[in-house]
Formats: C-alpha cells, structure tokens, sequence
C-alpha cells in the first residue's frame, strides 16, 4: 500500500488571461495527456488534465468581470478508460474522445454552459449536435462562492473526469472582501478524489460491474469506489501549517464516492459557505458531510494545536460501503508547526451576508428518482421515469420560481444537481414505498425535517435521499434556454440519470 503523508500538498496555479477583448480577460485553456507523478513511489501516471495539469490550474474572478474562454481539445483520438457503446451518446460510430467543459454552479448563457451534446473533438475537428461556438463567455455576475470546471461530454463524463478533466474556479466580490477572512497562503483549496491504480502506476477504472455477467464488455459500473484518496492530485498528502486560522475550500471531486470529515483531534470546522456562497452566519460543524459535486468553504483554527499532527478523516457510511480507516477513511495530514510567520489579523465576523428566504413560487412539479433494468440485467437509474433521448419534459418559465419534489424511490441517495439556477432546500420528509408502488400514491410518513444548518444557503447540487422527498425551491433564470440536471454521480449522470431542461421566454 502507498506511503501516507509523504508527498506535500500540491497547490494548483492561477490561470492568467493570455489577452484582453476589448478590456475583458481572454483565456485560452488546452486540455491535454501528460504523465504526472500522483505519489512519491508511483511512476508517473497518464492523466488529462486542463493546461496538461490535473487537477486544472485555478480561475480567481472578481464579481461583475466577465471572461471569455477559449477551451481546446488536445487530446489523443483514443481514450485510456473503458469506453462502454451501448451507453446513450458514446455509441460506436461516435468519436471516442469528446469534451466539452461545464462550469459547475456557474450562471452563463446556454451557449457557454457546456450542454452534454455540445462536444468536439481534437481541433473541433468534429463537433456534436448542440455545438455552437469555440469561446465561452462567463458574465461572472454571481456572487463570490467556489465554482468548479469539468468535462461533461455525453455517455463518457464518467471517465473524463476520472482521466484528471476538473479544476476550481473561484469568485471574489466585496462583500467577502469586508469580512477580513484568511486569505492569501491561507486560504487554501481542496479537491478530494478517489482513485485506483494498477500496479505499474496506470489509473484503474474498471470496465464492467461485478457479479453481470451478461453484460457487454467494456460496460459502465454502477457505481466507482476508488481505494485511495488525493487531494489536489496527491495521494495523501500533507501540508504544514501555522497555528493560526484557514479557510479551505472543499470540493468532493470524486465520481461516486461521498465523503463525511473529521479531524483526529475532533477540531471543528466553521462552515462560512455553501455550494453558492456565504451562509448567514458561520456555523461550527463537528463534522462535514460532501456528496459528489457539492462544496463547503471552511475556516479552520490551529492556534491551539500548535505541534501536533492532525488527520483529515472521512467517516462516512452507507449501505454499499464503510470507510477503511487505513486506506478510504484517511484523507490527508495537517502538521501543525509551533509559530507563526506573522500575526493573525483575520477574523470570523458574526455575520456573513443576507441569505432572503424564498418563499412565494408559481408552480409545483413532483419528480421520481426512480430505476429500471436495461436489456442486459444492469440498473439504469431515471429522472422521473424517462431516459435522455426524450423529449424535454420540464419547461420552467423565465423568471418564474418553482418547487421541485425530488421523491426518491431508490435505496441510494442522489446528489441532484441543475444547471444555471441556485435554489434552497425546503425540507425532507419520508413517504411510504409500498403506497408508493402499489397504488402510485405519495403519502408521507413522517414530519418535513428542515436542512441541515450547513444546508440553508444557496444550494445547486442537493442530496436526495432514499424514501425521502427532497423540497428545493428554485428561481428560473436570468438566462432563457436548454439546460441539463442529473444526478451528480457520474456513473448515474452517464447512465441515463440526466435530463434536459428549457427555460422559456415566454
Ligand atoms: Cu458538475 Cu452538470 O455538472
Ligand atoms: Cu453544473
Ligand atoms: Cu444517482
């Protein structure tokens, strides 16, 4: 087994525009094959990472500052992963490689929001059906909150995302500004992610589901479990730090796996944000829960640890898997040093920025979370009982704010996620699954419960959980057009469990 704690935290670059356009930043992003050395006694490992980088180099915006982006595909024409044909989107006569980049939780334009079929290949040298154009232009007019950049081609996400296509993308405004948080080399970001490896240091992404027979091969899994964790592209890494006050920004970067922190010496963490932004006031959180995709902006206060090791563990459990405390439970080490390079002015103010209550909405839609078996025995996991290939069936109006009921008739929890909008989380509430499947009927059995206290800012990726409906209350816009939700499993979001969505101008 690999060495914990060996190899030093790596920190990602900062992109810097290769020009302005008429006083906007231009940048230009390749994603490219390169070999990178994941842990001090693995050889370097093939990755895809944006720049040649995995993960991608860091976007810092500042509030109200569009950019533009030209992102470009370098990639060789065959994948290293499993390619799976039967999967919807990935079929044989497709190219192999496609990309199309999605910034997550950004609010942009259609056209620059990386639709699923809006993909191209190695010098566009060919395009999908929903391509339209080669720069991408994010208005950035959304409050300061942690984004992040991923692949999101049709029916091989999955993989390329697995191959090293992620990166963060951070907004700066004034209002974070006045609060005096830690910044600058104390303000660090995380991107945990779950990997295999072969034995000669090749990335390991299984190519069919166990105990399936009959299933085609390469096939897609129902789910990927990595048994090493990395963060920023290490695999359990360290990073020394003062006794003073961080802020992390926490990304699970991973395909599937969800992750619950701890710290070994049962240090809390100060949740400030979530997915969206700053919360209300910052809440001490004795440990932090993180589906795929969802982020949490943390401070972190050493001063009293001042000398001592401190592990970053993952506690969490659910039915499919139990956390290894010597490999999957273990993230990362903090080595607390005994004094300090200057003093620690920041500050946790009391309160954070306004977060108003949405209340008044235009329309209800209830939704099932829902599965059924494919031709070959596997799971194919739905939004509402339709695959992708139907015609759009959620329509929301420009403007309009709706409620969506996510009933889960699963026995996983899925991390749904849209694109374009931020919503709340209403409540949970559980309903019975026999009514349910015998006579098609929603009866609850038991009280709404409201969002965890870390749950009550802006959200865009929620955690549906199974035999509960999940309320979230969503405002449509500011942008009419096609968008797409899904669940942010991959191996679900590959496998059918994606949607398109229209916002209407009426
Ligand atoms: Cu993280 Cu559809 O995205
Ligand atoms: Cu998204
Ligand atoms: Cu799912």
């Amino acid at each position: 087994m690999l060495k914990k704690f060996v190899d030093a935290l790596p920190i990602m670059k900062t992109l810097r525009p290769t020009s302005y356009i008429q006083n906007v930043p231009f940048y230009e992003v390749t994603m490219q094959e390169t070999f990178q050395q994941l842990h001090r006694d693995l050889p370097p490992t093939k990755v895809w990472g944006y720049n040649g980088q995995y993960p991608g180099p860091t976007f810092h915006v500042q509030r109200h500052q569009p950019i533009h982006v030209l992102w470009k595909n370098n990639l060789p024409y065959r994948h290293f992963l499993p390619i799976d044909t039967t999967v919807h989107g990935a079929e044989k006569n497709i190219p192999e490689v496609r990309t199309v980049v999605h910034l997550h939780g950004g609010v942009n334009p259609d056209t620059s929001d990386g639709y699923p079929e809006a993909w191209f290949t190695r010098d566009f040298q060919k395009v999908g059906p929903h391509f339209t154009n080669t720069l991408y232009t994010y208005p950035n007019h959304q409050p300061a909150t942690i984004l992040w950049y991923h692949d999101h081609a049709m029916g091989i996400t999955r993989l390329n995302i697995y191959a090293g296509l992620a990166g963060m993308y951070v907004i700066h405004d004034r209002e974070e500004a006045r609060l005096n948080l830690p910044c600058g080399p104390f303000d660090i970001p995380l991107i945990i992610q779950d990997r295999s490896f072969h034995e000669d240091g090749r990335l390991l992404y299984p190519s069919e589901p166990n105990n399936q027979p009959s299933a085609p091969h390469p096939s897609v899994v129902p789910d990927f479990y990595g048994d090493t964790i990395l963060v920023n592209g290490k695999v359990w890494p360290h990073l020394n730090v003062e006794p003073r006050r961080y802020r992390f920004r926490i990304l699970n970067g991973s395909n599937t796996r969800f992750y619950r922190f701890t710290f070994s010496n049962g240090l809390p963490f100060i949740q400030i944000g979530t997915d969206q932004g700053l919360i209300e006031t910052p809440i001490r959180v004795p440990s932090l829960l993180l589906a795929p995709a969802e982020r949490a902006d943390v401070i972190v206060d050493f001063s009293t640890s001042y000398g001592d090791s401190i592990v970053l563990g993952n506690e969490y459990e659910s039915q499919r898997e139990k956390p290894d405390p010597e490999t999957t439970g273990t993230v990362m080490q903090f080595r607390v040093t005994h004094s300090l390079t200057c003093q620690d002015t920041s500050s946790i103010p009391a309160h954070l920025v306004p977060v108003p209550k949405l209340i008044q909405y235009q329309k209800t839609r209830t939704l099932r979370l829902n599965m059924r078996k494919d031709s070959y025995g596997r799971n194919i996991h739905l939004l509402d009982d339709r695959l992708w290939s139907e015609p759009v069936t959620e329509k929301p109006k420009l403007g309009q704010t709706e409620i969506w009921n996510l009933i889960n008739e699963t026995r996983d929890t899925h991390p749904i996620h849209l694109h374009l909008v931020r919503f709340q989380i209403l409540d949970r509430q559980p309903f019975d699954r026999e009514l349910l499947e015998k006579e098609k009927r929603i009866v609850p059995t038991g009280a709404r419960v409201p969002p965890e206290w870390n749950e009550k800012g802006w959200k865009d990726t929620v955690r549906a959980q199974p035999g509960e409906i999940t309320r979230i209350i969503i405002p449509f816009g500011p942008y009419p057009g096609l968008f797409v939700w899904h669940c942010h499993i991959l191996e679900h979001e590959d496998y059918e469990m994606m949607r398109p969505y229209l916002v209407i101008n009426k």
